[in-house]
């Protein structure tokens, strides 16, 4: 039994165009094959990972044209062939990378998770991609204990704000760098905010944690990730994740993708009494699946069962409707919001 429109209105990026550019269009909806679901998409979401595609700046995106959308939640309403049919009618989270702008989806079974009753789908979906990455990098990367103290780069942001609500949960002191803006909607939260473009932002931190901080969180890269290195206490991790610096820059991303990589890597040998680590959400995902999916099940459904218990708070900034997605994506780009941007379909 399928429960299925025959058309779907999906977005397309059709190369490095400015958010006016993005299209809309109509096709043929696409069937589930093995090991895929069909999803009526209730909420997909804007993400800086979109934002850097539309540069053109985002490693390893695929080539033009496509459909951006790194996760999205809706109900199943097809199954591919072998699939598991009790999952027909469920609403699920799923990371896409890409394809989530649009109201009906092809997804990977094993890249879904069953989003608990009670929690709404565009609360769901503000804490998919940005749920399972903040966890993992806590819990995973960093593995800092109750009574630590770290650093959160991006504070604001999508995955920032979950971050800051898990460590909290958890005990841990959050400092928060992020543009003066956001400092009082981030002290509201309970973490103690520092400018990130402060020249003595290491010494703003040693005011805050005099022994050093036990994790630093970096999205930024370039000098940031520099400074943030002697943030760290003895013992301490950086976990990198994006070189958001590099994002508003021409040509190929890859250069300064990689001396991040080499640079973390390097770190990470050496003697230094410190760790670094360069945190991918897909690491493993080809290679040791079962594991991937065993962590994606267990850490999203983690956050997930925090949401709908009142924990952590979905941080919606906007929502708005497909047709929207221009405005919606401006509004993004701005720089201006907490939280991540929602289109519901
Ligand atoms: N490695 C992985 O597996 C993985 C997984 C998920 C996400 N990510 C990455 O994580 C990052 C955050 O994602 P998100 O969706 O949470 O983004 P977001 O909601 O757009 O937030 C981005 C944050 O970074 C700050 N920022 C952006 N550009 C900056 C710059 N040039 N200098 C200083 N701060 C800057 C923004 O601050 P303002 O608002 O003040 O500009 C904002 O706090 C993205 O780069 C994304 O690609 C990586």
């Amino acid at each position: 039994m399928t429960d299925t429109t025959a058309t779907t209105t999906r977005v397309v990026l059709p190369g490095v165009v400015p958010p006016s550019g993005l299209l809309i269009e109509q096709v043929a909806t696409p069937e589930p094959r093995a090991g895929e679901l069909l999803v009526t998409v209730e909420a997909t979401g804007i993400s800086f990972a979109e934002q850097a595609m539309r540069r053109g700046r985002y490693p390893g995106q695929p080539a033009f044209p496509f459909t951006p959308g790194y996760d999205l939640v809706g109900t199943v309403s097809a199954v591919g062939p072998g699939g598991d049919r009790t999952l027909v009618g469920r609403r699920v989270a799923s990371l896409t990378k890409t394809g989530g702008w649009a109201t009906q989806a092809v997804v990977r079974e094993r890249d879904s998770v069953v989003v608990p009753d009670g929690v709404a789908a565009e609360d769901a979906e503000t804490v998919t991609v940005n749920g399972v990455t903040a966890w993992q990098m806590l819990h995973r990367s960093a593995r800092v204990r109750p009574g630590g103290t770290v650093l959160v780069f991006g504070a604001n942001g999508g995955v920032g704000g979950v971050l800051i609500q898990l460590a909290l949960h958890h005990g841990v002191r959050v400092v928060a760098a992020a543009s003066p803006r956001h400092h009082d909607v981030l002290r509201r939260a309970g973490a103690e905010p520092v400018d990130h473009a402060d020249p003595d932002l290491a010494a703003r931190v040693r005011e805050l944690a005099p022994g050093g901080v036990d994790a630093v969180f970096d999205n930024i890269g370039g000098e940031v990730t520099r400074t943030a290195w002697t943030t760290l206490a003895p013992g301490g991790t950086l976990v990198a994740y994006a070189i958001a610096s590099a994002t508003g820059g021409t040509g190929s991303i890859w250069p300064p993708f990689l001396r991040q990589l080499v640079r973390i890597g390097a770190w990470s040998v050496l003697p230094n009494g410190r760790r670094a680590t360069f945190y991918d959400l897909w690491s493993g995902h080809l290679r040791t699946p079962r594991r991937f999916r065993a962590r994606l099940e267990h850490d999203l459904g983690q956050v997930l069962e925090l949401v709908r218990d009142g924990v952590v708070a979905a941080n919606v900034a906007a929502r708005f409707p497909l047709e929207a997605v221009v405005e919606a994506l401006e509004l993004a780009e701005s720089r201006t919001l907490a939280g991540k941007v929602v289109l519901v379909p």
